[in-house]
């Protein structure tokens, strides 16, 4: 199979990442299955898809008629051999946690076509060990986008110790259709390139305001200003999810050593509930649809 044989995209996980990537696989023309676990979030995930097409269209950057045709080619779905039986590309984007994901492996492999290729959105796992759960490691790699994915341009594809240059190529390929730029991963450590620093730049940040040497607001137009990112680092923390990040450093932590300790500002967020703009309220305060900068 190669990528032009490609034309149903399985997506498992309808959060901020699953239905961004679904969005994009509708708008480059395949069939999509949004798959989550329960009816509730896969339409809140397909409801999210409707508003971001909504808003493209509004912005003139889609007509109103693929934002329709998009929407349409979208399939929500809670029952996993429903979802994934007869699709060519399988991308996961579950929780960023190795058990969890490894258990959705297992059992997508059962109802999953032979042929089928697997590719992972995770932030920064193993796809190697994630690939070993699956009778198909030659046939599975990292597919990582960032957020939000019909914004950013770029994804990496990450070669697990087992992968095949033809799915990587497949993947690639798949990800010019969707209109991004894939960039090979040659190496599957913790984290691949942009979370291997970005994520760290986000722990630092909030070290810096757990010791009280700045305040969020301080950090983030400091580093907005003069650093040139387009948003400041709790900006970033509240659009990915605090939880993501939280997870990724967990995870680096426990690989590459103590210079990836995770804060425990994040941690304490992560307890909370207070995750970003997906919950309403991270670093950073959402609620009626305004942000309040906290001092
Ligand atoms: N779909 C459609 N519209 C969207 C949207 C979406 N998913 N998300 C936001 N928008 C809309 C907003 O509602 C807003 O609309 P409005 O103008 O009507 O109020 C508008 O887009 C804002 O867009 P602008 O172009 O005016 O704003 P910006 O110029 O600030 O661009 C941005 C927004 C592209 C998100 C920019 O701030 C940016 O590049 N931020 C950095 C994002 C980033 O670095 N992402 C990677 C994070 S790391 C990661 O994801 C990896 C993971 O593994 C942790």
């Amino acid at each position: 199979m190669d990528a032009t044989d490609v034309e149903t995209v399985a997506v498992l996980g309808a959060g901020n990442m699953g239905h961004g990537i679904a969005e994009v696989a509708a708008l480059a023309g395949y069939r999509v299955r949004l798959r989550d676990i329960n009816e509730e979030f896969v339409r809140d995930g397909y409801d999210q898809i409707e508003w971001s097409l909504g808003k493209l269209a509004e912005k003139d950057q889609i007509t109103e008629a693929d934002a329709d045709a998009a929407l349409e080619r979208v399939t929500p779905l809670v029952d996993v051999e429903a979802a994934v039986g007869g699709a060519d590309l399988v991308v996961e984007a579950v929780p960023e946690k190795m058990d969890i994901k490894k258990d959705v492996y297992a059992e997508v492999e059962e109802h999953a076509p032979a042929d089928a290729v697997f590719a992972s959105n995770t932030s920064s796992l193993s796809i190697t060990e994630l690939s070993e759960v699956t009778d198909r490691p030659e046939r599975f790699c990292g597919m990582h986008f960032f957020n939000p994915p019909v914004r950013m341009q770029l994804v990496e594809v990450i070669s697990g110790a087992h992968t095949a240059d033809g799915t990587l190529e497949l993947v690639e390929d798949v990800a010019e259709r969707m209109g991004k730029t894939p960039v090979r991963v040659r190496k599957d450590s913790p984290g691949f390139i942009v979370n291997r620093v970005l994520v760290p730049l986000m722990n630092e940040a909030a070290w810096i305001v757990h010791g009280g040497d700045a305040t969020v607001a301080e950090v983030d137009s400091t580093t907005k200003f003069d650093v040139g990112l387009p948003m400041g680092s709790f900006e970033l923390a509240d659009q990915v999810g605090i939880d993501v990040g939280y997870h990724v450093l967990e995870y680096m932590h426990e690989v590459l050593g103590a210079a990836y300790e995770p804060c425990p500002l994040l941690a304490e967020k992560v307890e909370n509930d207070e995750l970003g703009k997906k919950t309403g309220e991270g670093f950073y305060d959402y609620a009626d649809g305004g942000v309040d900068v906290p001092s």
